[in-house]
């Protein structure tokens, strides 16, 4: 069977790249739609900067800003109009997995007319510019939406929903709050190892998810505790695009399929849900990749694959997070309808422990 790589964006990376992105948005429409989240990139200032970069390269804008987490079809729905209304030519993105994905719904939507299935064809361009070190959106051809009348996830994935252009700025990460970090640094390192133990991993995306290992094994708690150490937020960012790249390339596993209904039912964050479930299917999936699992271990002592889960314990624990779904709220009457919903999502299939609903339910019980 032939592997096809999905070629990233273009990507800009360092402290400091906000300012171009006026340039960037230039060479793609002389309107832009701005999208953003609630509060935190107009607190931080970024918002600000964003705009003033587009005023200076002549890029004209009009906000749609207040995008909750955990996106709905209707939110992209109304963002597409509100582009379509103003003339946009060009969909920029600042904020957080929620809302990249958000506007790669919006950019889809103001050039087709749905984007169930798997989204091919030209959409507007977007200019995506993560705020959190976590979701990769911005180089990944996948986007997660909440179908809440049906209490699911709907991850579609597509060519159709690669950015045109992704700027890395780690400046924009200095500001996000430790516990934070630490769910969205958890929920990239779990892409990076979901896709190196993925059934369609293959040696780019193997290069691709250790890489994102080592760098987010190795900055994560550094970036949480002192969350203005720049090099820490510069390795975290990279770290998480690589692994949402391998993510998009290889696809997820057990972990997202069992994290994605913890939102849609529960209202568990998506990277908190990630993290929490992360030491547990690792050590379910352990019987099947030992060799594999002793390679994410490296810097561990031994670096078997007891060391690996060990070690992703230890990070939990140190991260300061919530460790059970009790703490998030979770009831155990929720889990056995979530433990069929996981089994069945397209991730547990290529997980490299098959999994059924009943293993999957002690899986949900064990991090009760
Ligand atoms: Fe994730």
């Amino acid at each position: 069977m032939s592997v096809v790589f999905q070629s990233p964006p273009r990507i800009l990376a360092g402290a400091g790249s906000l300012a171009e992105a006026g340039t960037e948005c230039a060479s793609l429409g002389k309107k832009a739609l701005v999208v953003a989240g609630k509060r935190s990139a107009r607190a931080s200032g970024a918002l600000e900067r964003l705009e003033t970069s587009l005023r200076e390269a002549g890029v004209a804008c009009v906000l749609q800003a207040e995008i909750a987490s955990d996106p709905t079809l209707d939110v992209a729905a109304a963002g597409a109009a509100a582009a379509r209304e103003a003339g946009a030519g060009v969909i920029v993105a600042l904020g957080g997995g929620s809302v990249l994905d958000a506007a790669k719904g919006i950019a889809a939507l103001a050039a087709w007319d749905r984007i169930d299935g798997c989204p091919r064809g030209a959409a507007l361009p977007l200019v995506s510019i993560p705020t959190t070190a976590g979701s990769g959106s911005e180089v990944s051809r996948v986007a997660v939406f909440t179908l809440p009348e049906k209490q699911l996830k709907l991850a579609l994935s597509g060519d159709g929903l690669i950015s045109s252009v992704a700027i890395l700025d780690p400046d924009l990460t200095l500001t996000l709050p430790p516990l934070l970090t630490a769910s969205t640094g958890l929920d990239a390192l779990a892409h990076a190892m979901e896709a190196y133990l993925s059934r369609k991993a293959f040696p780019q995306t193997d290069l691709l998810a250790l890489s994102a290992i080592r760098r987010i094994g190795s900055s994560l708690l550094a970036a949480v505790r002192n969350g203005r150490d720049p090099e820490a937020r510069a390795a975290m960012l990279l770290g998480q695009a690589e692994a949402g790249l391998a993510c998009s390339n290889a696809g997820a596993g057990l972990v997202h399929a069992m994290g994605r209904p913890l939102g849609a039912g529960c209202g568990v964050p998506h990277a908190l849900a990630i993290a929490l479930l992360l030491p547990a299917v690792m050590d379910f999936n352990r019987p099947a990749c030992e060799e594999r699992m002793a390679e994410m271990a490296l810097g561990a002592s031994g670096g078997g694959s007891r060391d690996c889960v060990a070690l992703l314990r230890s990070l939990l624990k140190d991260s300061g997070l919530p460790e059970t779904l009790s703490a998030c709220g979770v009831k155990e009457a929720a889990l056995p309808r979530m433990a069929e919903v996981a089994a069945a999502n397209q991730s547990a299939l290529l997980n490299v422990r098959a999994a059924s609903a009943g293993q999957i339910l002690k899986l949900y019980q064990s991090c009760l």
